[in-house]
């Protein structure tokens, strides 16, 4: 799989077209998106014409105007041989009864919006009656966003098999992977590669349909696709070449897209499918919400399991972490459901494992020698010497607990649980679900459960309405809902715990309702209900916008607050994300008296920079890009890409700081996490090294990963999550491309082994990231300013008042460098910083001048003629902007 997508990654490469031809189509749209009000902004009417004519208030109804008609759909049909199973299933679909009208309002409108309850078939179905239309003739593709990774690689897997065709044809492309072909004719994808599509062909001319769907879920990607969309259409109409844009919603709510003038100056039609949802009796709980929803979740699946008839229980929690220790729970109270008695096959699987696992070990010893000779082979060696396969066996365990695997065949402690009630009655088939889980596992949902078996599944609001789990007949809703949520002036992100909106838990009491009546548990009393928002807040509005605003001035789209935007973002994110833009270099700085114009008219219009450009070829966040793009010097390619993957890819350790169940698990938890921090220390090393912090941390755990072969085992026994090492070496890949086509002198090869930087080599990392994340500097609080116990070993930012702290976790933590920066501040019972790497304070007036206030020239020493650069430098004091702290004098012009 891992060979499919590096040469997924090269021909995406590929297929890029001319880049003249990007600009001139980019041109012609940021044209497009100038006001095409009138009063929706005082600039310049002149380059909107083009997309005012066709606005004739004259128009048709309920058809977007354009000015000249498609030609008439071609009268084809492409036949499908689907099974006669398939065939029946599908006719069961509430949506096949639509086909007619969906396609006919296609065939007359531009842009049509498809409303239907999850599981009518929206997804699955709307493809195939495009296919059969032919839309996906004269080699151009169908294709089809999804806001989830999991829905495009199973919804792309699940038409594949409907249709009969192999994934040549029906494929995906996500971040780091796809199966996309010469062939392929329906293609998902999700939102962020349509938007990376547009950037290098704007009309989208491989496509003849658009399908966003999930609309209702107002995925930032989405929202921005649906502007661009909306723009894109017109101008493809212009040059007769019709594009057509289907919007699919699991919600009724599409007034975002369908009243707003902005978007579309005629609402487009809305095609709604009746679903043949069967009735859900939905039941809440008398008490007032319980802290411990988790317990409670716990009992009431007891309860259905034991009384109530056949039919899969689906639970929704709010985390990963919940959802294993609920499948814990429940596996030992209930008999596991036994896929499969563990035949001889097993064995020998297992006894080639353990094969492989010694091999591994043997490599991952070497690597140590190659990468970090300074240390002993025993900090390194994936078991402690003396150690055997217990020990390794309780780390499977509880590492195949946090990955979801295959628990339910057997864990050999049945009832084992204390204050569990064993149960001899039903067996149970427990499977969590959540979208960290690898893709396998996830699958596994779909399966039938075996034979005389309950399914229960307990997972996070994935569950909701991107995916349909069959055979569910209960839910159990906790009513709560983990969402990240940024602090919109300060960036300090948390999670947070809260509840629902009231869409959504109809949504999940909708799951239950599928294949027969079903019944949703609600363990929170109605009159907590009707205080829930109606809908959920889009997404935009809840997160910064600059990587965002960053694509669209690379699509020359300078006046993005003229966008439209179906839910604009707030004026203060915009701002907030324009100004880091500029500090970053990415977008002209204007003259301060022009920037303060600009501002107090909220007309954000800083046009993009060749820095910015290069930066926005790279499909990482904006302060990520600065790092790549500074790191052609002195060979720290590799290493910036690497740390650059490495931040960008979540949760690289395995959650460990869950609470355990029992005194056992504990024990092993404890034994884990001290490893965990053995190991980071030693991939830290000391020195120069240590001074990289949390990123030499990164650093060292891929390289040494990569030379015992990023094998499962060796992740494993280091704590390191599997799918995020295999996330991150193909985003090495991808980023390796990207550099390598914005600067091809520099030749990058796409290797993941590397031997370890020099020490220079991590100065200069060190100065790359601190360039980079120039707006994340915290500074040591200087005894003197101890006011008070608060303030012990806390750092000061320029934006929080409060102190924040680093991570426990962090390879710093108790280092207490004087000046750091740092990846994000994440709240929980303090405020504290992750991803940490120092600064020397003399680099700051020369890395950050942007944030640097600098003073009159010195007196001491006088201005000297500097030959090099063949002017007279005087030094300057110089202080950091807005908190004034002090820093050396540089010699500037
Ligand atoms: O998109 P929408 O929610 O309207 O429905 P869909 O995803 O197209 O699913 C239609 C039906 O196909 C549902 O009833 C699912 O149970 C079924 N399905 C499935 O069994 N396995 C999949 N991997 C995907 C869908
Ligand atoms: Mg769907």
């Amino acid at each position: 799989a891992e060979e499919e997508s590096d040469s997924a990654v090269e021909s995406e490469a590929e297929e890029a077209p001319a880049a003249e031809w990007v600009e001139a189509g980019a041109r012609t749209v940021a044209a497009c998106l100038q006001p095409a009000l009138p009063g929706a902004e005082g600039g310049s009417p002149g380059p909107a014409s083009p997309a005012r004519t066709p606005t004739a208030p004259s128009a048709p109804p309920a058809a977007v105007p354009i000015p000249a008609r498609p030609p008439a759909k071609p009268a084809v049909f492409i036949p499908v041989n689907r099974s006669p199973e398939v065939q029946e299933e599908r006719l069961k679909l509430p949506i096949l009864s639509e086909e007619q009208v969906i396609m006919e309002a296609v065939s007359e409108n531009p842009i049509v919006i498809v409303c239907g309850e999850t599981g009518s078939g929206k997804t699955t179905q709307v493809p195939q009656f495009l296919y059969e239309a032919g839309y996906s003739s004269d080699n151009s593709i169908i294709g089809v966003t999804e806001p989830r990774r999991v829905a495009a690689v199973a919804m792309s897997q699940r038409v594949a098999k409907e249709m009969n065709m192999s994934q040549r044809v029906v494929s995906y492309q996500i971040r780091y992977e796809g199966n996309v072909t010469e062939q392929t004719r329906i293609k998902f994808m999700t939102d962020g590669v349509l938007l990376k599509e547009i950037q290098k062909d704007f009309l989208l001319l491989k496509y003849k349909v658009v399908i966003i769907d999930e609309a209702h879920e107002r995925s930032v990607y989405t929202d921005i696709l649906i502007g661009l969309l909306s723009r894109i259409v017109s101008l493809r109409a212009k040059r007769l070449l019709p594009l057509k844009l289907i919007i699919m919603s699991a919600t009724l709510r599409v007034e975002d897209f369908t009243q707003n003038q902005r978007l579309f100056t005629q609402p487009p039609p809305v095609v709604k499918v009746e679903s043949r949802q069967f009735p859900v009796t939905v039941h809440f709980n008398k008490r007032t919400p319980l802290e411990d929803y988790s317990g409670e979740c716990f009992r009431k699946v007891c309860k259905i399991h034991r009384m109530l008839p056949a039919g899969g229980i689906l639970v929704f929690l709010t985390g990963q972490a919940e959802v294993h220790a609920l499948c814990r729970r429940l596996r030992r109270a209930f008999p596991h459901a036994r896929a499969r008695p563990p035949e001889e096959e097993d064995q020998k699987d297992s006894v080639e494992e353990t094969r492989k696992f010694k091999k591994s070990r043997a490599r991952a010893r070497k690597a140590q020698a190659a990468i970090l000779p300074h240390i002993s082979l025993d900090n390194y060696s994936v078991l402690p010497a003396g150690e055997g396969d217990e020990d390794r066996e309780a780390e499977m365990d509880d590492e195949e607990a946090a990955l979801g695997s295959d628990l339910d065949l057997d864990l050999g402690d049945d009832g084992a649980d204390g204050g569990e009630q064993p149960d001899a009655s039903l067996p149970m088939h427990v499977l969590p679900l959540y979208s960290l889980l690898a893709p396998e596992k996830q699958a596994k949902v779909f399966q039938p459960p075996p034979e005389g078996a309950r399914l229960c599944v307990v997972a996070t609001n994935v569950a909701e309405t991107s995916l349909t789990i069959p055979g569910i007949k209960y839910v159990v809703d906790c009513g709560k809902v983990k969402k990240r949520h940024y602090d919109r002036v300060t960036g300090v992100s948390s999670f947070r715990v809260t509840w629902v909106s009231q869409a959504s838990a109809d949504q999940r009491a909708g799951r239950a309702g599928r294949t027969e009546p079903g019944h949703c548990y609600r363990l929170y009393s109605s009159a907590v209900f009707s205080d829930f928002d109606q809908f959920p807040p889009p997404e935009i509005t809840r997160r910064p916008v600059e990587d965002l605003i960053l694509q669209m001035k690379a699509l020359n789209i300078e006046k993005v607050i003229n966008f439209p935007f179906p839910t604009p973002p707030s004026v203060e994110a915009l701002i907030a994300a324009e100004e880091l833009l500029i500090s970053l270099g990415a977008l002209q700085a204007p003259q301060k008296a022009e920037r303060m114009k600009q501002l107090q008219k909220s007309r954000l219009s800083c046009p993009i920079t060749a820095l910015g450009k290069t930066m926005a070829t790279f499909p990482v966040a904006p302060r990520y890009a600065k790092m790549l793009a500074l790191s052609r010097q002195h060979g720290c390619l590799p290493y910036a890409i690497t740390i650059v993957a490495a931040m960008t890819v979540r949760e690289l350790f395995v959650e460990l700081d869950r609470p355990a169940s029992s005194d056992e698990e504990l024990a092993t938890l404890k034994g884990r996490r001290a490893r965990v921090a053995q190991m980071k220390r030693t991939w830290a090393g000391r020195g120069a090294s240590l001074k990289l912090g949390d990123l030499m941390v990164l650093l060292g755990a891929v390289g040494a990963c990569e030379y015992a072969g990023c094998s499962p085992q060796f992740c494993e026994a280091n704590g390191l999550r599997y799918k995020a090492m295999v996330e991150i070496r193909r985003l090495r890949g991808q980023l390796t491309t990207a550099v390598n086509s914005v600067c091809p002198e520099a030749g990058l090869f796409v290797d993941p082994k590397m031997q370890p930087p020099s020490e220079s080599q991590v100065t200069y990392l060190r100065q790359i990231v601190t360039a980079g994340l120039g707006d994340h500097l915290a500074r040591r609080v200087q005894s003197e300013d101890l006011l008070d116990d608060k303030w012990r070993n806390a750092y000061k930012t320029p934006l929080l008042d409060d102190p924040v702290f680093i991570h426990p976790s962090s390879v710093l933590f108790k280092e207490l460098p004087d000046f750091v920066v740092y990846q994000e501040i994440v709240e929980t019972t303090k405020m504290y910083m992750k991803g940490v790497s120092t600064v020397e304070v003399q680099w700051i007036p020369v890395l950050l001048p942007s944030y640097c206030q600098f003073d009159k020239p010195l007196e001491e020493p006088p201005p000297a003629y500097c030959p090099e650069k063949g002017r007279v430098l005087c030094h300057r004091a110089s202080t950091f902007y807005r908190v004034g702290w002090p820093l050396p004098a540089v010699l500037v012009d």
